[in-house]
């Protein structure tokens, strides 16, 4: 097809100098990216059509299907693009092209390379120095993390919190961005905001201006959202993506034991919908969800997060917020792959969410 565009190595049209960490390939001359982001960005100019196996009409459906791109291709499970392209040995075949065209090719590295890669991951301040300990560093991009409490406990000031500080400059915590807030029961106020990026030093009406709104009505309309939002991160430079609530919805419109399965396999979709968006777009995701008096439980605590292991097992890191005494909150980390579980104090003030 005469529309298709060439492939060019990294660094050798208009950029004088080589990229960053390149690596010279003597055969051929070129140098070769070994980041996937600097891929990425050479495969920005790519269309759906340049993959192998890949043609018009193909292409086509994939789009309306919600891939738009070679990375929502790689990423994607054969199984699902099964359903699309007819068989799973297919949709294995582009998945494989989508990612050699991303430089994934390579099934495995070394621990050390894996922690080199790890270093590019990004952190958001909470705005809470107590907080930023406990989580090491912050929010973290490339992962889903829960804020987990209940009714007042200040998971949406969090929110509203996040949506501030992600648009500091790194030397302020932030990562001079804009934030992406889906809000699904109604308790978004741009007047909280307005303090918040006040005291945090930012002029309030840009600070609006860099948080990108949406009201979810309904569990599809949700989860439509998150697809759409694949297409807004990288055109608005969103690097935080926050759900406030995860659940509700879910829980309102899928009542009783008798609808626990399908509430649960498409809470699963949902949170996979998430996490993919976290590992291909490079965003932190903020999820907040409710707790709920577990009926059996005798010995301990009678609370538990609602969602089950679909939730529990979908997030990366968990935040559990709770009020203590004299209008403090108490955030606890449980279930980490990196940290211990321990806790710490902080409170809200008409400035924001700040140390206690
Ligand atoms: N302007 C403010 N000044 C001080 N505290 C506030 C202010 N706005 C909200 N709060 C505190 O935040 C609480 C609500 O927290 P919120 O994040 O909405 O809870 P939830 O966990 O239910 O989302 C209120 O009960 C109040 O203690
Ligand atoms: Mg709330």
């Amino acid at each position: 097809m005469s529309g298709r565009r060439r492939s060019r190595p990294a660094g050798t049209a208009d950029a004088a100098e080589p990229p960053m960490e390149a690596t010279m390939d003597y055969a051929s001359g070129e140098y070769l990216e070994d980041t996937s982001q600097a891929a990425a960005a050479e495969l920005e100019e790519f269309e759906l059509e340049d993959l192998e196996g890949v043609g018009r009409v193909t292409a086509q459906k994939l789009r309306q299907a919600g891939y738009y791109t070679i990375k929502d291709i790689a990423f994607a499970s054969a199984h699902e693009l099964a359903a699309i392209l007819g068989s799973e040995e297919r949709a294995l075949g582009i998945i494989r092209a989508a990612q050699r065209a991303l430089n994934m090719g390579k099934l495995f590295m070394t621990a050390k390379e894996y922690y080199e890669e790890r270093k590019r991951i990004a952190y958001i301040s909470t705005g809470v120095k107590a907080l930023d300990d406990l989580l090491e560093g912050g929010i973290e991009t490339r992962a889903i993390t829960e804020l987990i409490g209940e009714f007042g406990a200040g998971k949406t000031q969090l929110c509203h919190q996040l949506a501030v500080m992600v648009q500091l400059p790194p030397e302020r915590g932030g990562l001079s961005a804009r934030a992406l807030y889906i809000d699904t029961e109604g308790t978004f106020r741009p007047e909280r905001v307005v303090s918040m990026a006040r005291y945090r030093g930012l002029d309030p009406e840009r600070a609006l201006e860099n948080i990108i709104y949406a009201r979810a009505y309904n569990s599809d309309h949700q989860m439509l959202l998150v697809d759409e939002a694949r297409k807004l991160v990288e055109e608005q430079n969103v690097k935080l993506v926050l759900v406030d609530s995860l659940i509700a919805h879910f829980r309102a419109e899928y009542p009783g034991r008798e609808n626990l399965a399908a509430r649960q396999q498409k809470l699963n979709k949902h949170i996979m919908q998430l996490a993919r968006l976290a590992a291909v777009y490079d965003v932190a995701v903020v999820v907040t969800n409710q707790v709920l008096a577990a009926p059996d439980v005798f010995f301990g605590n009678p609370l538990k997060p609602a969602g089950g292991n679909v939730v529990a097992h979908g997030c990366t890191y968990r935040i559990w917020l709770r009020k203590g005494k004299e209008g403090k909150r108490i955030a606890r980390i449980i279930d980490s792959p990196k940290h211990a579980e321990k806790e710490t104090v902080f409170t809200i003030t008409d400035e924001g969410v700040v140390d206690a």
